[in-house]
């Protein structure tokens, strides 16, 4: 009891309290509280038994394509393989149980592949987004792209397509003026097949080095000491080569 005394007097206070509420707690739940709403495996099957009396909604990939192979032909192949069917038909159980009495919706405005293609900089590098002001305005999307397999009918233009979060940093930078392909040797089929085939990145110091290093820049290019400037670190260590604003 001695280290209670030795206490500042708002601890003490606020132990009080803390002990008090506690007791209260404990009284309320032994006495107050029904023993049934304690019992935690009863509220687990009271739960199961809720949700599984709800109708079932969704049917599931696997039911549709009992019937749809050709949709799912097409989808397979495409770059929307990923996606279930009922991401976009909604739930479709009672269409599945009665097809002909039962239609699934089709979202066929743009305001539905918008929601995950218009721009967004918390998407992924490389996630397809577009701006759906520019971005052939008006025309339903599915005029131009096939909701099973959205291959567009040319390659993209820009590679802003794909990355615009760095076209957008990189357009406030003092490398607004310099493509993207100066530094990043790009195969014509990383724009339609990203992820099989990639574009190459600066490896070496002497990458930068090429307008940079003193003696050797184009008139306006800031240039440094090769040697001694950030000695044995990569320049993009420093300087991020798409914002550059000074560090
Ligand atoms: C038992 C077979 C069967 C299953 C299972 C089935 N469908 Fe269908 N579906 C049909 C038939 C038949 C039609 C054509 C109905 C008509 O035009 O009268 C159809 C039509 C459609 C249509 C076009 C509707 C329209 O407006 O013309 C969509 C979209 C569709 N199904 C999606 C789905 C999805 C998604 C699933 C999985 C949840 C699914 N179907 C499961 C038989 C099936
Ligand atoms: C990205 C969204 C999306 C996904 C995923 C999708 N669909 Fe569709 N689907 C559509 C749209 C939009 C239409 C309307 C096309 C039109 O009217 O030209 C459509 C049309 C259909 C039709 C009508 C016939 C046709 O081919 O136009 C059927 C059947 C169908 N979808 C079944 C499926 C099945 C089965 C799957 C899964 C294997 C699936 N869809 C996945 C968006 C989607
Ligand atoms: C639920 C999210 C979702 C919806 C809704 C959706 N998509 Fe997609 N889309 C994706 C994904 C995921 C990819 C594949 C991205 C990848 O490969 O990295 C993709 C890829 C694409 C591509 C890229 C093809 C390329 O060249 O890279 C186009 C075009 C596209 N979708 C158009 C559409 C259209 C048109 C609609 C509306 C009918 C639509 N999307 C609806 C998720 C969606
Ligand atoms: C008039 C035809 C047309 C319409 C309508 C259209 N697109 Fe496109 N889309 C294209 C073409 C062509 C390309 C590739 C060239 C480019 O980048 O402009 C493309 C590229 C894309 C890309 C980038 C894919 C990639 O490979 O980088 C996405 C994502 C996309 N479209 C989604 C949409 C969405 C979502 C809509 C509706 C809001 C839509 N498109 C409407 C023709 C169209
Ligand atoms: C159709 C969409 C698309 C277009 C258009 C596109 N990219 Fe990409 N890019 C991607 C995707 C997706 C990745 C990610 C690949 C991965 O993570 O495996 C990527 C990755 C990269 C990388 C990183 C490679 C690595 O090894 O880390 C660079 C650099 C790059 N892209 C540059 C470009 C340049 C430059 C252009 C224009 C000339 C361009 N991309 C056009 C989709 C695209
Ligand atoms: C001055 C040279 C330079 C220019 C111009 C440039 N990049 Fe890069 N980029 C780099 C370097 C260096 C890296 C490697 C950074 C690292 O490894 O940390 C890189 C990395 C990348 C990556 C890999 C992911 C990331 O963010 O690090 C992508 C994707 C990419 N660049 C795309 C682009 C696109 C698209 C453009 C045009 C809008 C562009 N780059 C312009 C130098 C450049
Ligand atoms: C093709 C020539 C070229 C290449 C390659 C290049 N740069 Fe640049 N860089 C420039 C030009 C031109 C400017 C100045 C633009 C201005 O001031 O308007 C610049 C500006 C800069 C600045 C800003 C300097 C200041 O005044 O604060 C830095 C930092 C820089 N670059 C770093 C890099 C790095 C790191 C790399 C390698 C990933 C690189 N650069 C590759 C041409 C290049
Ligand atoms: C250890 C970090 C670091 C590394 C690595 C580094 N830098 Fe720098 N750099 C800086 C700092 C800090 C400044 C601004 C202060 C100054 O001027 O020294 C700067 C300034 C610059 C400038 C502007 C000079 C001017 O006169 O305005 C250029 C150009 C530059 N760096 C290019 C490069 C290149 C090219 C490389 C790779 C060979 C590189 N840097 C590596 C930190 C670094």
């Amino acid at each position: 009891m001695k280290f209670l005394q030795k206490l500042p007097e708002q601890a003490l206070r606020i132990l009080v309290v803390f002990v008090i509420l506690a007791t209260g707690m404990l009284l309320v739940r032994q006495f107050v509280i029904p023993a049934d709403m304690k019992d935690m495996t009863l509220i687990q099957t009271a739960t199961m038994e809720r949700e599984a009396d709800k109708e079932a909604k969704y049917a599931g990939a696997a039911v549709c394509v009992q019937c749809h192979e050709k949709q799912q032909e097409i989808k397979r192949g495409g770059y929307h393989r990923d996606l279930s069917c009922e991401s976009c038909h909604d739930a479709a159980q009672k269409h599945a149980d009665s097809p002909t009495e039962v239609k699934p919706v089709s979202p066929r405005k743009r305001d539905y592949c918008v929601y995950c293609h218009s721009y967004n900089a918390s998407r992924p590098t490389g996630f397809p987004q577009i701006n759906p002001d520019t971005h052939n305005p008006r025309k339903p999307c599915i005029t131009c792209h096939n909701p099973h397999n959205p291959k567009p009918t040319q390659p993209p233009r820009s590679c802003a397509a794909c990355h615009a979060q760095i076209e957008r940093t990189k357009a406030a930078s003092y490398h607004a003026q310099l493509a993207c392909t100066v530094c990043h040797t790009t195969p014509e089929k990383h724009k339609t097949e990203p992820r099989t085939v990639t574009p190459t990145k600066p490896d070496k110091r002497e990458f930068c080095g090429k307008c940079h290093s003193e003696g050797k820049g184009a008139k306006g290019v800031p240039t440094v000491d090769m040697a001694t400037h950030g000695e044995k670190y990569v320049c993009w260590q420093c300087h991020y080569p798409h914002m550059l604003g000074g560090i």
